[in-house]
Order: C-alpha cells, then sequence, then structure tokens
C-alpha cells in the first residue's frame, strides 16, 4: 500500500507547555490533529475554568492563522477540587474533563492528589454531570519498583474506583502494561484507555541496553516487551475502548541529558506516521482509523470529524533537533526517520 485515506485524526492526550513553547507544540499537533485533549499540568496547573479559559487563549494566539485546530482543555485534580468547580466545568465548551495526577507520580504533578477518598463528593458531581475522569495510573508508594506502578494503581485505586462511582466515564491514560490490556477489556462500559506510539514501537531494552536513552524516558516507564506486545494487539484489536493519545511531552534537551532527567517525549511532529508503522508491521492498517480518528471522539461524546487525511508511504527523514522557546527538543526518531508520511487534509 503506497497510500491510506483516513478520517480527520485526533490525539486525545497532550501536554502543549506554555509560553514560548506553544509556538512548536501547537502548530506541529496542528498538522495533523483536527482537536487535542490538553493535559493541565502547567505550574501553576490549571485548576479552573477561568484558567483554562485563559489557556485555551493563550493555545489559539499561538496558532498560525487560518489553521483548524481545537484545543479541548482538561482541570487538574487537586485536594480542593470543589463540587462547584465540576459544575462549572461541566457547564463549559472549553474543558473536556478532569485529570488525576496522584501527587508526585510525574512532571508537574506536585499540586496532584494526596487522598482520593476525602474526594468522593468532587468525584460523585462528575458522575452526575457525567465529566470524564482522566488518570495517570501509577502508585506512588516509595517501597512499590517503578515497574510495577501501574499494575499495583489498577488493583489498589482503579478497580475500586471504577465500582465506587459505576456511571463516572474513565480513561486510564497512556496505558503501559499488560495487565492495564486485560482490566480495560474486562471493566465495565464507560472504561477506556489511551496508548502512546512511544509504548508501542519501544521496550525498556530500546531505553537501556548499550547506553542509556533519556530522549526515551517517560512516565510510566516503557516495560518489558510481552507488554509493548499486549498493547500492540489492543491498539490494533478494532476495541474502541482503546484508542490514540501521544502524550507528546517535550522537554528541552538540557533538561533531558543530564544526570536528573525530566520524563517524557516529543512525538507530535510525526504522531501518525508512528502510530501507522505500528498498524502496518500489525498487518492492520485497515484498523488505523478506528484508533486513530472514530473511537475516542465517539467516547468524549464528541462528533467524529467530517474531513480526510492521507498518508503516503514514504521514508521521512527527522530532525536532529527542533527549536522549543529559547531552546531545542529531541523528537522521537531525531536523526532517523519514519515510513509514512501526512499528505493531503479536507
Ligand atoms: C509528562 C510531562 O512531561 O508533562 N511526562 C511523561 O513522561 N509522560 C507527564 C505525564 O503525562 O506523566
Ligand atoms: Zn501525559
Amino acid at each position: 500500500m503506497t497510500s491510506l485515506t483516513i478520517v480527520h485524526p485526533d490525539d486525545w492526550h497532550i501536554h502543549l507547555r506554555d509560553g514560548a513553547a506553544l509556538n512548536r507544540t501547537v502548530n506541529d499537533v496542528a498538522t495533523w490533529a483536527r482537536r487535542a485533549v490538553v493535559m493541565p499540568n502547567l505550574s501553576p496547573p490549571v485548576k479552573t475554568v477561568a484558567d483554562a479559559t485563559s489557556y485555551h487563549k493563550r493555545i489559539m494566539n499561538a496558532l498560525t492563522d487560518g489553521v483548524q485546530f481545537e484545543p479541548l482543555i482538561t482541570l487538574y485534580l487537586t485536594d480542593s477540587t470543589s463540587e462547584q468547580d465540576i459544575l462549572d466545568a461541566a457547564a463549559s465548551d472549553i474543558v473536556c474533563g478532569v485529570k488525576l495526577y496522584p501527587a508526585g507520580a510525574t512532571t508537574n504533578s506536585a499540586a496532584g492528589v494526596t487522598a482520593l477518598d476525602s474526594l468522593k463528593p468532587t468525584l460523585a458531581a462528575m458522575e452526575a454531570s457525567d465529566l470524564p475522569l482522566l488518570i495517570h495510573g501509577e502508585v506512588t508508594d516509595p517501597e512499590v519498583d517503578v515497574f510495577d506502578r501501574e499494575r499495583l494503581f489498577i488493583e489498589r485505586t482503579l478497580a475500586p474506583l471504577s465500582e465506587a462511582f459505576p456511571q463516572l466515564r474513565i480513561i486510564l491514560e497512556h496505558i503501559t502494561t499488560a495487565d492495564a490490556v486485560d482490566f480495560v477489556n474486562g471493566a465495565r462500559e464507560g472504561i477506556a484507555a489511551t496508548i502512546t506510539p512511544q509504548h508501542l514501537l519501544y521496550d525498556r531494552n530500546d531505553m537501556l541496553v548499550g547506553g542509556i536513552r533519556p530522549h526515551l524516558f517517560c512516565l510510566p516507564i516503557l516495560k518489558r516487551r510481552d507488554h509493548k506486545e499486549a498493547l500492540r494487539k489492543a491498539a490494533t484489536s478494532g476495541n474502541p475502548r482503546f484508542f490514540i493519545g501521544t502524550d507528546s511531552a517535550p522537554h528541552t534537551r538540557e533538561t533531558k541529558e543530564t544526570d536528573c532527567g525530566c520524563a517524557g517525549c516529543y512525538s507530535a511532529h510525526a504522531a501518525i506516521p508512528l502510530y501507522a508503522e505500528v498498524f502496518e508491521e500489525e498487518n492492520a492498517l485497515d484498523r488505523l482509523e478506528g484508533f486513530t480518528s472514530l473511537f475516542g471522539a465517539d467516547f468524549y461524546q464528541r462528533p467524529r470529524n467530517q474531513g480526510t487525511m492521507t498518508l503516503i508511504r514514504e521514508e521521512t527523514s527527522v530532525p536532529n533537533e527542533l527549536t522549543f522557546g529559547d531552546s531545542v527538543v529531541v523528537p522521537l526518531r531525531a536523526g532517523a526517520s519514519v515510513r509514512w508520511r501526512v499528505g493531503a487534509r479536507s
């Protein structure tokens, strides 16, 4: 196959950052996504509809004139998010969900939740107003090995949470394990998961054998190969509970290549080509459209996109680095190539 035309994709999980970085991030994702669910882990975080409204404006100001792109903002759940905050969010056109970061789990999560039990009224308000909960699913217990943090989160927190709020729509973000795939496959209605390109393409050997590759370090961390295989099977299965969420999360080169480097991979420059490689390798290119363009919209109860995008099978090189504010970001596949590129869009 030399080209493939699909319904126009979206990205249901991305980090756009703020300030000068928006120039890069917003315009890269807008080359292939009509909509993107934007993470709220700025510092300070996006906690209210007022915060979301001004962030939405800054994003739109950074977008090149005439380009069609809609950011859907998420609010950052904290120990003090109130029922009123939820009612306001549910009434807003700009906010599409609320993100749970267990405090300390990942980049800019210090303001995250320390005691989910005390947030019952807030979660009940989300359930009642049908506002989705997006979850970074890792325990932060220092006793727990970093490779086991997702599995234990599902056991200790997610399974009981999904029972306690049976109508709450939940997206387990950027899943990385066979355990997460099994949980989502067997879960009640209203539970879905996003999967990143890096977790479909790489495993921990790629990150650690022959030298440490800091630009493959993200959270939840890449796992062993059999987990990657389970994720590839889920993504290409055609099950609508699994859909695109790149988790593109840029950090400057110097904050990754240092003795305590940041977590996050940048993929917004080539996300669809990277996913297309996976689907091609799995002989499932006919299922790419569901994953990138249909299932996420359906889960978020938003209309499917009208236009299309054509992918061309053509080896395309990726630069060593991309300008990013007053620094640079090293993107996935830097200095190498991807096998597809984005062609005509309508
Ligand atoms: C994200 C970031 O840099 O904001 N990092 C990451 O490794 N994925 C935060 C997150 O989604 O965990
Ligand atoms: Zn993320």
